[in-house]
């Protein structure tokens, strides 16, 4: 199930430069034209010499643009000057790879092939994204730096650069991030201005684990995929986000700070510090699944086959109810949002926990379904709050995460 995102219907410029991760920028182009955001490149004339404009051309299924003498008899642009077009259109310059030569020349005014002066022409009408890709020594160059600081200080963003081994064998700084952490950047700059621009939000996810032995331990099925759907809602909409999750195998969405906890005692702990005390957070959204109960003793040496049977016994203990513990704090969160994972009676037990933890609203899945709840990539949910309920349709996991982010930026304080 295909979802629309934050890159829908954007008009995102990709300017691409002459280096050897020109290569890497047609998987770039790829995944936002996936996404759904139009793209329309322009390729300085040495990244031609990596890579062909028919690649972008096919990947993006627009013209792509190479020199500053093209006019619309091939591109279609609303005013005959090109790089005026372009920079009006655009919602984001992405400059991605970016030369040291390409960021000098943005640096320091010049303009002397479209898409420096595409990037002049941009000023105060797009952000501009850039991704360098050059080798240690030209990055870590005084002179460099010193670019660096001053498009930094004019509000120019920055993807990048990494750290690892480049083309050239060398090690170090500057080289070329991902396409996928470039689209996710993409995404916390388009964001930034989204309705909870400003927003702090802590978002749980995953599940919690209870060890048992040295190699054991009780679990659920929670796969963190609707919990990390919600960090990067809430990062498209400009907030702040706080990801304290349980172990998962998910990356981390750009723009998140990410907290990684085991147990639910853990889990606790870091929500109290991110979410409550001195400086409440503005929303907390608990999609975890936390384990209720743990074994009241965690064996030191791993329990072996040849034990008793009759011996063969779990005892359990109840963990702390976080939720229940954030209610009781005297500076919580403006809102609180929690999840309720049911396989029977899903409103009255949702409206039940609703009114038990003090929540703004709880966000009821009935995980009988096969295809919602648990680890699947849809969920179907009904809102429950004290004044009614809202039932939502099967949607893909991304999609109830915009609905649930939209609720908090539409109720926030
Ligand atoms: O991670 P996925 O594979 O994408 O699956 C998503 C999900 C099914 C895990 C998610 O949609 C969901 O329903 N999460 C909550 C599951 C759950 O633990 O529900 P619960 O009814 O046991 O708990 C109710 C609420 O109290 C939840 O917000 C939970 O985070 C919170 N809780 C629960 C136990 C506890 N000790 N402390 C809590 O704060």
């Amino acid at each position: 199930m295909s979802s629309k995102s934050i890159l829908t219907d954007k008009h995102i410029i990709l300017g691409v430069t002459g280096s050897i991760a020109a290569y890497k920028a047609c998987a770039l182009a790829s995944r936002l034209t996936q996404h759904g955001a139009l793209v329309d490149v322009i390729m300085t004339e040495s990244a031609t010499r990596f890579v062909a404009p028919l690649t972008f051309q096919a990947l993006t299924g627009r013209p792509v643009y190479t020199t500053m003498w093209q006019t619309d008899a091939s591109g279609g642009l609303g005013t005959h000057i090109a790089h005026v077009s372009l920079a009006h259109e655009a919602d984001l310059l992405l400059i991605a790879p970016i030369t040291a030569n390409m960021m000098a020349k943005i640096a320091h005014g010049l303009a002397d092939d479209l898409l420096s002066v595409t990037a002049l022409a941009s000023a105060n009408r797009c952000p501009i994204l850039i991704a360098p890709a050059m080798d240690v020594g030209m990055y870590e160059n005084p002179v460099t730096l010193a670019n660096v600081d001053i498009l930094r200080s004019r509000g120019v963003r920055f993807a990048g650069p990494g750290s690892g081994r480049m083309a050239s064998g060398l090690e170090g700084l500057g080289r070329f991030i991902e396409p996928d952490e470039i689209a996710g950047h993409c995404r916390r700059v388009l964001g930034m201005n989204g309705s909870l621009a400003g927003r702090r939000v802590v978002v749980t996810a995953g599940p919690t684990r209870e060890p048992l032995d040295p190699v054991r331990y009780l679990t659920n099925y929670s796969s963190g995929k609707q919990g990390f759907a919600i960090a990067q809602a809430a990062v498209d909409a400009g907030a702040v986000v706080t990801l304290i999750t349980g172990p998962v195998s998910l990356p981390t969405p750009i723009g998140v700070e990410r907290v990684d906890v085991l147990d639910t005692r853990s889990m606790l702990d870091a929500v109290l510090v991110h979410a409550t005390g001195d400086d409440p957070t503005d929303a907390l959204i608990m999609a975890a699944a936390v384990a209720d109960f743990r074994p009241e003793e965690i064996a030191e040496r791993k329990i072996k086959k040849t034990q008793d049977p009759a011996s063969m016994q779990i005892d359990l203990t109840y963990n702390p109810d976080i939720l229940y513990e954030v209610s009781r704090q005297t500076r919580k969160p403006l809102l609180t949002v929690g999840f309720a994972a049911e396989s029977d009676d899903l409103i009255a037990h949702a409206q039940e926990k609703l009114a038990r933890k003090s929540l703004d609203m709880i966000v009821a899945n009935d995980i009988t379904a096969g295809d919602a709840g648990f680890a699947v990539d849809t969920n179907r949910v009904v809102f429950v709050m004290s004044e009614g309920i809202e039932e939502l349709p099967l949607m893909s996991k991304e999609e109830v995460a915009q609905r649930i982010v939209a609720w908090v930026a539409e109720h926030q304080m």
